[in-house]
This record gives structure tokens, C-alpha cells and sequence, in this order.
């Protein structure tokens, strides 16, 4: 019930706030993040970006020859970035994934922070099950532990290298590829991410 209202609490933020937040976000240079994950992945593969906010990677995914599926629950983002990318946006959230073996990669840059710890598990088995063989799934969390409610009404989970390594640990279709903590500025001051790629294994 709290999990269902903080959601609601979250999403009002991006619908109330969409403008802003594409403002904020649309020019943040996540580059080298995003070519360590493309590295991963086969040339012009199916990118699923999960939780695309203002479209940024899903438009270089598209202009750099990926093919594209873009996803958001919030539906004024969503709409925001269909316009910017040139391409319908899904408005759904990562709760109601249901592919099968269809993404040579999933781009989830800061969205799944956002998920209760307590789906966390069923969230990350249709991450799994969107994943093609040998497929990769890059998610970003803040560093820390517990739940927690920002400044802006945004629900959070915080995650620690151990922490998210056991969790992937509990899922044997993957394996950890990279788990490393990284800090960046952010409004108000430095922020410390917890940046993870895994891997769908081939059975
Ligand atoms: C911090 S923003 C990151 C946006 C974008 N990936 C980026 O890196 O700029 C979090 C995004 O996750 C979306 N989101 C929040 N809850 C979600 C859910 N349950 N399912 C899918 N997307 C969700 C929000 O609407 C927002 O676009």
C-alpha cells in the first residue's frame, strides 16, 4: 500500500513536473557509461530503454543505428520524448514488462531506483526474461541502503555493491559483469551511483 502510494508520488513528480525535468536532463553527458554499454552489445542491436525520461539515450541509440523500444510509466514524459526521438513511446511501467527474448540490451539509467525493494525481484526475473541469450542489462542506483523519499516527493531505493550482487546472485539466468560506484555532481552537490551491467548466460 505505502509502495503503491509512493509510485503515485513518484509519477506525479515527472507528469507535474515533465517540462523541467526534460530541461534538467536532456543534456547530461552520460557518454562514457553509455559507450561501455554499447561496447557490450552487438552494432545496430534492439536497445529496450527502460524508464527513458526525456528520450537523451534513446534519440542516440536511433541516430547511432540501434533499433529502439523506449518505455515510461509517466505519461507526460512519455509523450515529451515520442516528440523528441520521432517514435511512439510506451507508456507502461517496468512492473508491466512482458517481453520475451527480444532485447540484445536494456538501457535502465536511473529508472529502476525507483522501484520498492520489494518487487525488485519480479522486476528484475522480466528484465531477465525481455533479454535475449548473451544479452545485457545496464541499471543505475544511488549508493546506500533502504528506501527512502527525496525533497521532491521521489520515492528511492539505495543500493551497495554487495547488496545489488546478491540480488543478482538470487536470478541464475545472470551474472554480474561490472558493478562499480561512481560520483557525480548533481544539483546540489556530489552524488555517489552505483552502476551495474549483467548478463543473460546462455543455458
Ligand atoms: C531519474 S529519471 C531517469 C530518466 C532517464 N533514464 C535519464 O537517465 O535521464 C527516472 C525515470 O523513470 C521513470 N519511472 C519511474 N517509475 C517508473 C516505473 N514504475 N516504470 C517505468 N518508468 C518509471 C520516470 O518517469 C523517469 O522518466
Amino acid at each position: 500500500m505505502v509502495d503503491a502510494i509512493s509510485q503515485n508520488l513518484t509519477l506525479d513528480f515527472y507528469n507535474t513536473q515533465a517540462m523541467q525535468y526534460v530541461a534538467e536532463t536532456v543534456d547530461l553527458d552520460v557518454s562514457t557509461i553509455r559507450n561501455f554499454f554499447l561496447n557490450l552489445i552487438p552494432r545496430g542491436g534492439h536497445i529496450l530503454d527502460l524508464g527513458c525520461g526525456s528520450g537523451r539515450d534513446s534519440r542516440f541509440f536511433l541516430n547511432h543505428g540501434y533499433s529502439v523500444t523506449a518505455v515510461d510509466a509517466s505519461s507526460a514524459l512519455a509523450k515529451l520524448a515520442s516528440e523528441f526521438i520521432g517514435k511512439a513511446v510506451e507508456n507502461r511501467s517496468f512492473q508491466e514488462l512482458d517481453y520475451s527474448e527480444t532485447f540484445d540490451g536494456i538501457w535502465a539509467c536511473a529508472s529502476l531506483l525507483h522501484c520498492p525493494k520489494s518487487e525488485m525481484d519480479s522486476v528484475m526475473h522480466k528484465i531477465t526474461q525481455a533479454l535475449k541469450p548473451n544479452g545485457i542489462v545496464y541499471m543505475s542506483f544511488k549508493y546506500g541502503e533502504g528506501e527512502r523519499v527525496d525533497e521532491r516527493g521521489r520515492f528511492f531505493n539505495d543500493y551497495t555493491d554487495a547488496d545489488m550482487t546478491q540480488l543478482i546472485a538470487e536470478h541464475a539466468d545472470l551474472e554480474v559483469v561490472e558493478v562499480f560506484t561512481e560520483s557525480k555532481p548533481l544539483r546540489s552537490g556530489f552524488q555517489t551511483w552505483l552502476n551495474v551491467f549483467a548478463k543473460k548466460q546462455i543455458k
